[in-house]
């Protein structure tokens, strides 16, 4: 089954930088896809895309369709999109340099509701034990 679909996505930038153009593309249910190409081959692009994240960059969806699990995504704000279950994973290991490991890790855990926050914590400090040893640095 497919989860997410991009169908003749076209970017611009600046209202004048065409950057993508007819891109589609299809993530199956349970499968890894890898989005390969050149440096400013527009691989970013179309993350931030998806993501509804182009606004900020000065950029625009112009045309095509972004499915996520029979909803349409574009014209989607970030807030909703995310919520839905698309989330990016920055390149580089980002961090909040100004946070501890714990309040970083509460970070993870925006979008979820406050009551599952204390399990999920624990789940996560028993996969990763070196990440309790280090909560407050
Ligand atoms: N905010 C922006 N404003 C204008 N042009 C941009 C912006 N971001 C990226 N671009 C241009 O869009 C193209 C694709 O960039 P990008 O999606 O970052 O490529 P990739 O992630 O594949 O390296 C490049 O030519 C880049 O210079
Ligand atoms: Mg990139």
């Amino acid at each position: 089954m497919s989860l997410l679909t991009v169908q003749n996505l076209e970017v611009v930038y600046n209202d004048v930088v065409l950057v993508l153009k007819g891109l589609s593309l299809n993530v199956e249910e349970g499968s890894i896809t890898a989005l390969l190409g050149a440096n400013g081959a527009g691989k970013s692009t179309t993350l931030k895309a998806i993501s509804g994240l182009l606004a900020g960059e000065d950029g625009k969806a112009t045309s095509g369709t972004i499915t996520y699990k029979d909803t349409q995504l574009s014209g989607s704000s970030p807030e909703k999109t995310v919520r839905q279950g698309i989330f990016q994973v920055m390149e580089g290991r980002r961090i909040f340099e100004d946070l501890t490991v714990e309040e970083t890790l509460k970070c993870g855990a925006y979008t979820q509701p406050a009551s599952k926050y204390a399990g999920n914590l624990e789940k996560v400090y028993s996969y990763f034990p070196r990440l309790l040893e280090r909560r407050t640095q």
